[in-house]
């Protein structure tokens, strides 16, 4: 094994058989955060089934100790966290590292607003490039002061200074963002009165449905057209604040970011047939899933049930002939973090693929729309990048793969990481990928899961 702090380039080469077996996905990774995070803000000691063992959600778990909760894994895996109430988190006594998850960072300063809170705040180098002013200008509003010790204001590092009794707003979002939504609400439940957010497009709803599940006051009035399906456009969320949560027990239901990886490889190997277990179906989480199917994908939802008031499944996946489509903008925000996989299988349909409202992809753990562009381009595929729009020329098969023996580069972006080594598996000439430290950040078993299904990955 080499050391974390050296990149560790892998190749994935066409795989020789179809891929066949089942797998049950790890715990989705938002949940996972909010998890930790209203678990250290309630009366009493909240228990945590199949939380995500990743990094992201290990450093808000390290955090939510550091600021007085107590965290503790059981033999079983299961995690105990005795809260502190909803304004009652105090200063930790070190810096605190968010590691790459804006997830973390963003959602763990709304906390601190609503606690009388100092700390010191830092991330990796991808971390700090991202843009911090969309949260803190919010929390500033509500009484936050911030130091930003980097080279630009609005980025990490920075230090938080929380009001000793944070003032409730009423706050439009300017970009459609669950981080940006959740971190305000997250600082209400420390504010007196009434802390709202109006979205003009919904985006996940986890904090809404786990704040109801730990007993938050909370309401929601839709705002805009149905969508069609059964979903407002948009909503007013508004929480009263100063109102204890209470422990509770979560099931985290498994991830459908990461179950996409395994798809879109049933996907493209002919004659494939695998089956995902444990996969939950959020509807502002599941574009992806109706691209593929408009491509063509052959898709069976079996076993519906619940998990921490979402919707899971198990996905039956074939081997299929995939067509280009056009994906409209309105559907960015409900697969805002699928569109590296999506590019991949774009890569392989027959025919064009015209991806619009991407300008979200600029601001991730990387610039994913150059991300995307720049690697499709060294494994041989036509693309058009626009500012916030890509258009990809499906191979109609398999896609020539690296023409060079220069690597994809990942940009310390897990999602860009695996959507090239699973573009790999069925690509004419082997794909290589810079570096696979980050895919821990999100997924930690991948490489196992994907042995099971018979996908083979050889490391540098
Ligand atoms: C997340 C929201 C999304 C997503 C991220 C997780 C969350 O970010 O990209 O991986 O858990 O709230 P934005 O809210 O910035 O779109």
């Amino acid at each position: 094994m080499k050391n974390k702090e050296t990149p560790q380039p892998v190749t994935a080469e066409r795989a020789t058989a179809s891929f066949k077996g089942e797998i049950q996905l790890p715990g989705d990774k938002s949940i996972s955060h909010r998890s930790f995070i209203l678990s250290a803000l309630a009366i009493g000691t909240s228990r945590i089934h199949g939380l995500l063992e990743g990094d992201d959600v290990l450093a808000t778990g390290r955090a939510m100790q550091a600021m007085g909760a107590q965290t503790t894994r059981l033999p079983d895996g299961t995690w105990e966290v005795t809260g502190r109430g909803v304004s009652g988190l105090t200063s930790p006594e070190d810096a605190l590292d968010f590691g790459n998850s804006g997830t973390g960072i963003r959602l763990t300063l709304g906390a601190m607003t609503g606690c009388p809170v100092t700390a010191k705040c830092v991330g990796d180098e991808s971390l700090s490039r991202r843009p911090m002013g969309r949260v803190t200008e919010p929390l500033e509003q509500m009484g936050a002061v911030f130091e930003f010790h980097g080279a630009a204001r609005g980025q990490l590092p920075l230090t938080l200074t929380s009001p000793q009794r944070a003032l409730p707003i009423d706050y439009v979002l300017p970009v459609a963002s669950a981080q940006v939504k959740s971190c305000i609400l997250l600082a209400g439940l420390g504010a007196p009165g009434v802390t709202a957010v109006t979205e003009k497009k919904s985006t996940r709803d986890h904090t809404e449905r786990m704040l109801t599940l730990f007993g938050a006051k909370i309401s929601f009035t839709p705002e805009g057209k149905d969508s069609g399906k059964g979903l407002f456009k948009g909503q007013r969320i508004e929480l009263t604040g100063e109102t204890e949560l209470s422990a509770t027990t979560i099931h985290v239901p498994g991830d459908p970011s990461s179950a996409a990886f395994p798809l879109v490889a049933g996907l493209l190997s002919e004659g494939a047939e695998i089956r995902l277990n444990n996969v939950m179906v959020n509807p502002y989480r599941s574009g992806l899933w109706d691209c593929l199917r408009e491509m063509g994908g052959n898709i069976e939802e079996v076993n519906m049930r619940d998990a921490a008031g979402e919707k899971v499944v198990d996905y039956i996946v074939k081997g299929s002939d995939l067509v280009g489509i056009d994906v409209p903008p309105e559907r960015a925000p409900d697969m805002i973090d699928e569109f590296p996989i999506l590019a991949m299988a774009a890569a392989y349909a027959r025919g064009t693929t015209h991806l619009h409202g991407l300008a979200e992809l600029r601001v991730k753990e990387s610039d994913r729309l150059a991300a995307i562009a720049e690697g499709l381009k060294l494994c041989g595929v036509t693309v058009i990048e626009g500012e916030d729009d890509l258009v990809i020329e499906g191979c109609g098969g398999p896609v020539p793969g690296l023409q060079s023996n220069v690597p994809v580069t990942t940009h310390l972006d897990h999602r860009i990481a695996m959507s090239f080594l699973i573009l790999g598996l069925n690509a004419k000439k082997p794909i290589t990928i810079d570096d696979s430290r980050m895919i821990a950040t999100s997924f930690p078993n991948f490489f196992e899961l994907m042995a099971t299904l018979g996908a083979e990955f050889i490391p540098e």
